[in-house]
This record gives structure tokens, sequence and C-alpha cells, in this order.
């Protein structure tokens, strides 16, 4: 199995890309499904989740095909044709893979009267149910079944006839999948407590290109009006905040100077306000955020929250790094149970961490030391990784194939600016 070996210390400097957003292009894939001309995604991440998101399509009788391709290149370009769907059933076996697959739901309903996604059961970050997917879905008309293991849905004949949501909680799975499934209802749909991640706004800027009448585009109370046919569309994936935010993360607890090429700030602003509160210093340039860091960090108080607020995506990394704070930080999650997995993997490296509840604590300490680790999760892979490159001695990551799932080529990128870093095969 591949794993990563770290050798910690070197502060790292000069310009890192960053690429298109794995959870944006995860849910502009789908789109494709929503109209028999093609879809062109420029700018979409090379990585395992996305792949496997293309096959998954393919079997519903999607064409794919990727241009571009060099292996030097960052990024690519993938032309989607659904002509016509052949299937409307999402098998367990890919589901279970890759949780972002219940996705397909709202867009195969609004195109083929009808789905099937096997339910994806518990994940490694908590319990996460699909309830208010289906309620979406239930509100706009559709007829919801659960049935050995799978959801099916299936709208009246001649389409859904629309209605209005209220979501008791902000959702980003279930917001994408109740406007891909509205863009083509007979009526409108409202959505009240719509998620607002960037990520939302990139689709409907999407299903906007591709026809679709879209009203209060990042705000939390979207309206569509659904229309009769959407057609082909060519849209480039936003850049992936979180692998920027994680990048900064490498670069402040290095004390390092890094462009983060081609990261768009008004996507980060929590984690760009975290970090300066940090005492990261962070200078917006034309084309990269600069993100500079000299001596000890300061602690910080950070709870989770919903865009804008401060992403569950980034608290493992800003945990790994405020252990390198000069005292008593508190982090609190309010978004997933279970988030804390990292933390006895991080405590093996000499971190000093304590877990009540949904409140982590970390004491800063004067350093850590390498040690080979595994994670259970992508973001927690990540916070290992950053703890690793300040570590004294080598770190050993294990279990790298989460970090495939959500970083295009990380070692690469973070050897461009300096780190010591590379993969190899244990067998
Ligand atoms: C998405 C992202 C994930 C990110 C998360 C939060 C993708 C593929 N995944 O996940 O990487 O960590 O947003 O930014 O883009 N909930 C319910 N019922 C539901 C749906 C959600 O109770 O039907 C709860 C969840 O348990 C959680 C909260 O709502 O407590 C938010 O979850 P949600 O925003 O839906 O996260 P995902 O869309 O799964």
């Amino acid at each position: 199995m591949d794993r990563i070996i770290i050798r910690g210390g070197n502060r790292l400097t000069g310009r890192l890309p960053i690429s298109g957003a794995k959870n944006s292009a995860l849910t502009l894939l789908p789109c494709a499904l929503l109209t028999d001309e093609p879809v062109t995604l420029r700018n979409l991440p090379r990585l395992a989740d996305v792949d496997s998101f293309g096959h998954l399509l393919n079997q519903l009788g999607v064409s794919t095909m990727v241009e571009g391709a060099r292996p030097e290149d960052f990024g690519r370009v993938m032309t989607l044709r659904a002509g016509r769907v052949t299937s409307t059933v999402a098998p367990y076996d890919i589901v279970r893979k890759m949780r972002a697959s219940i996705l397909v739901l709202g867009p195969l309903l609004a195109r083929a009267g009808e789905a099937t996604v096997s339910l994806p059961g518990g994940c490694a970050i908590g319990n996460r149910p699909i309830d208010l997917h289906l309620k979406a879905l239930e509100a706009f008309g559709a007829r919801i079944e659960i049935t050995a293991g799978y959801v099916k849905a299936i709208a009246p004949d001649g389409g859904l006839p629309g209605g209005t949501v209220t979501f008791p909680v902000v959702s980003v799975g279930a917001t994408e999948n109740a406007l891909m499934a509205a863009v083509l209802a007979n009526g409108t749909c409202i959505l009240d407590n719509a998620a607002r991640e960037p990520e939302i706004v990139d689709l409907c800027h999407l299903l906007i290109a591709m026809g679709a009448e879209i009203e209060g585009v990042g705000t939390d109370r979207l309206t569509v009006v659904g229309k009769p046919r959407l057609h082909g569309a060519t849209y480039a994936v936003m850049p992936d905040r979180i692998e920027a935010g994680s990048y900064a993360c490498a670069a402040a607890i290095t004390g390092g100077d890094v462009d983060l090429v081609g990261a768009r700030a008004d996507d980060m602003q929590a984690v760009l306000a975290a970090l300066r509160d940090a005492g990261v210093e962070v200078e917006v340039k034309r084309d990269a955020i600069r993100i500079a860091a000299a001596g000890r960090l300061r602690p910080l108080t950070l709870s989770t929250a919903p865009f804008p607020g401060f992403p569950t995506d980034m608290q493992a990394q800003f945990m790994a790094m405020l252990c390198m704070a000069d005292g008593a930080s508190v982090l609190t999650e309010t978004i997933f149970e279970n988030r804390y997995m990292h933390v006895p993997e991080l405590a093996r490296m000499g971190a000093d961490i304590s877990v009540n509840g949904r409140t982590a604590v970390v004491r800063g300490v004067p350093k850590l030391t390498g040690a080979p680790v595994m994670a259970t999760d992508l973001r927690a892979s990540m916070s290992l990784i950053l703890a690793g490159l300040v570590a004294e001695g080598e770190t050993i990551v294990n279990r790298i194939y989460h970090l495939d799932r959500g970083y295009e080529r990380l070692e690469e990128k973070l050897q461009t600016v300096g780190a010591d870093i590379e993969r190899n095969n244990d067998d």
C-alpha cells in the first residue's frame, strides 16, 4: 500500500497552484444528467472521487471524454453527454465507496421521473443521514419509498409540481440535490434556509448557464422556476478553498512564505481571518493569496459553522497548526459528531489535546515528533501531513487513499515549495 514519508523541519516558500474544488466538481458532474446536450467542465481536479463519479455516470448512460490530460498538467477538461439516461439506479457498490453518489438522486428524478440510490450508511465522520434530501424532494412533489437499503424517488406523471422546503438545519448536500431536482420542475420550487457555501453558488452558476432560472443565488432563500428542458454549457470549476486553506496552514506551521496561486479570498474570509488572528500575514494579491508566518503562532478560539462561518472541513488542519501555538486554543465542532479522530494520532506525535464532547482544547507544545500514523478520513489525513511538516524526524502517513480522494498530487505540490516529502510503496 502507498504511504507518504515526511522529514519535518523545512520552511515552505514559493508558489503553490490551487486545483479545482473537489466538493464543487462532485456536484457539477451530476448536472450532466439534466440535459441531452454536452456539458463541458474545465479545471476538474484529478482525484479518485472525480474518476469514481465519472464511472457512476457512465453506468447511468452518460458518456465522458477527457481532454488535456498531459501528466504534467494540473486539472483536466471533461465533456459529459447524457443523450439518453439508460439506468436510474446508483448501486450499493459505488455509493458505499463514495458518499457523494447520493447527488445523482435529484437530477435523475428530474430528468427520468424516478431514481433509485443505495442508502449511503454511516461514514467515518459520523452518522450522516439523508433525511433532508428526501424532505426536499417530497416537498417538491416526489413520492419516496425505502426498501432493502435503497431509496426510490418517483415523480408524478408529467414531472414534479414544485413546492417549498424549509430546511431545519443547513445541509450542503440536501441543498444541492434539491436544486438539481427543481430546475426541471413544472412549477416553482423554494428552498428556505438553504446552504450558501461557495460550492452551491458554483452549482447555481452552472445551472443558470444551462438555462435554469434561479433567484437568490448566494443567499439562504433560493427560488427556482422550473424549465421544460436545459441545454449544454461549458463551465470552469471554482478553486478549492479547502485545499487552499490546508496549504495556508502548511505555510503557517512551518514559518514559511507561500503564494497560493489561483485561490479566491472571497470564499475564504473566515479562514483568512482566523489565520490573521493567529498572527499569520495574509496578503491578497491579484492572482494569489500570500501566507507568511514568523515566530510562534497565537492560540485561537474557533467554532465550525455553515458558510460564511469557519468550515468544518478546516477544523482538523487548524488543530494541527495550533499545536504549535503559544498557549491553549479551544475548537468546537458543531457540524459533525465524531470528527476528532485525528486527535489520538496527533497525540502520538506529541500533541497535547483534550476532547470533551464537541469541544477540543489544544495546548501548544514546544515541538512535535515524527511517528508512523494513519487517518480515517480526508481532512484528518491532511492534519497529519501538516504535523509531519513541522515534526522533528520522520513521519510516515499510512492509508493515503483518503488523501488521493481530495488533494491533487499533494506531495508534488509540497515538494515545489520545499517540503521533504515522498510517496513510496511498502509492499
Ligand atoms: C458536504 C461536503 C463535506 C463537508 C460538508 C460540510 C460534499 C460531497 N461533501 O457534506 O465534504 O464536510 O458538506 O461542509 O460536498 N444532515 C442531516 N440530514 C441530511 C443531511 C445532513 O441531518 O439529510 C446533517 C449532517 O449530519 C450534518 C449537517 O446536516 O450534521 C451538515 O451536513 P451537510 O452539509 O449535508 O454535509 P454534506 O453535504 O454531507
